[in-house]
């Protein structure tokens, strides 16, 4: 149970055609009708594909659309294949997420993930900002320098850090269906809360409608970021309602 104004970002990786879109209605009209809607955000980060006709379809509804990486170019330029911040802008993205692990260890480096968010911030998109340790990295109990890195580095020379949500994905915990204890999660998110003041941080890493109450018994977290959940509105649903049972 909580009282405290949530995020929900849904974030659909590499999966979906036009036809993924039509069973948002489903979200919609529970979003709409849900007694606690005014203290929760929903952002869904579909394919950049998608950014466009779902911003349409959600046009008259509370929830918002983002995309899930962008070009640090904050200017257009030729990059062929590359699509930046003020693009996506345009097409009515209100989020990007920066610095997701599947990006990080396909080779983006943080003065990279840094660059993204200074042009990101600049084209008025807020942040999704992703941090997290790998498993060799926890067993070697340097889950907080990594994330002191990340961080260090990530929001360098950042002043409007009010714009920027941090998203903490374990990236042990990504699609895997393992989950930090509590106790762990509780640590970890206040020590990210000390670090970058007055900043949402959310958590992610294989939420579902089976775990979201201990995870949501954690009573730092401002949100989530649901990956593979996120496609099935029904499963999407029920983590939201759960989290306010
Ligand atoms: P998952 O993905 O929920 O499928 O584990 C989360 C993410 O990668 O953002």
């Amino acid at each position: 149970m909580t009282n405290k104004y949530m995020y929900f970002i849904a974030n659909w990786k590499m999966f979906g055609g036009l036809n993924s879109l039509n069973s948002l209605h489903k979200v919609v009209k529970f979003f709409k009708n849900f007694k606690k809607n005014k203290s929760i955000k929903i952002v869904y980060c579909p394919p950049n594909t998608l950014i466009r006709p779902m911003s349409k379809k959600l046009e008259t509804s509370q929830i918002e659309v983002g995309a899930q990486n962008c070009h640090e170019n904050e200017t257009y330029g030729a990059f062929t294949g590359s699509i930046n911040s003020l693009m996506l802008k345009n097409v009515g993205a209100k989020y990007v997420i920066i610095g997701h692990s599947e990006n990080r260890q396909a080779g983006e480096t943080d003065k990279l993930i840094n660059l993204k968010i200074k042009s990101a911030l600049k084209s008025g998109l807020k942040v999704i900002f992703c941090i997290g340790e790998t498993l060799q990295q926890k067993r070697k109990k340097i889950t907080k320098q990594t994330l002191n890195k990340q961080i260090n580095l990530g929001l360098k020379k950042i002043n409007n850090k009010n714009k920027v949500l941090v998203a903490y994905e374990p990236v042990w915990s990504i699609g895997t269906g393992l989950i930090p204890k509590s106790s762990e999660l509780l640590n970890t998110i206040s020590h990210i809360k000390k670090k970058i003041k007055k900043t949402k941080v959310l958590y992610g890493g294989s939420v579902n409608p089976k775990n979201i109450s201990e995870l949501n018994s954690v009573n730092n977290i401002d949100g989530f970021l649901i990956g593979g959940a996120s496609q099935d509105p029904k499963k999407f649903i029920d983590i939201i309602k759960k989290t306010y049972n």
